[in-house]
């Protein structure tokens, strides 16, 4: 896991961001800062949506490692969460998320926050089910 907390250019070598949102104030916890379940939430969704994809499919979440909040989040910022895959496994994925943050009205942008997911692929019977072999990407215009 990386812990530079320096990183403050977006990782563009991952491509598009899995989710992008705007940080609300129904979003906050009692204190007013952005709620650490919140952005977690939105960090399971999109791993959710990586490994879905991957393994054509239902997914549940197993385990969540190597969490970290290196900032906070402020209300009104433009939260990015970029997901990748980082091992296939026999019925699970380990899927790594990075959250970055941009001031509304500024250009700067910051990793916040960062977490290994880790999900099973699932059956109808919710029990584990073999990874699919991958597929290629295909486009239809
Ligand atoms: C997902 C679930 C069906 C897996 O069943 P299981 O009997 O624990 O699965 P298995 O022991 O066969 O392991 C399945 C895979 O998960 C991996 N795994 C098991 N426990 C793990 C853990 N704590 N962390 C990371 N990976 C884990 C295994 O290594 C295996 O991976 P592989 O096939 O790629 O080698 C079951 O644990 C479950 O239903 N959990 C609840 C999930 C859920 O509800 N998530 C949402 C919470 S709101």
């Amino acid at each position: 896991m990386s812990t530079d907390v320096s990183e403050t250019r977006q990782p563009t070598d991952r491509g598009s961001p899995v989710v992008r949102t705007i940080a609300m104030p129904a979003d906050t916890n009692p204190a007013g800062d952005i709620f650490g379940g919140w952005l977690m939430g939105q960090m399971d969704l999109a791993a959710g949506n990586v490994a879905a994809r991957r393994a054509r499919g239902r997914c549940a979440t197993i385990s969540v490692d190597a969490m970290a909040f290196h900032r906070p989040v402020i209300v009104g910022d433009e939260v990015s969460i970029y997901a990748w895959i980082v091992k296939v496994g026999r019925t699970s994925l380990r899927i790594q998320v990075e959250v970055w943050r941009r001031e509304r009205e500024g250009e700067t942008t910051m990793k916040v926050t960062e977490g290994l997911f880790t999900f099973v692929a699932i059956g109808s019977d919710r029990r584990p089910r073999p990874i699919p072999p991958e597929v290629e990407e295909t486009w239809e215009v």
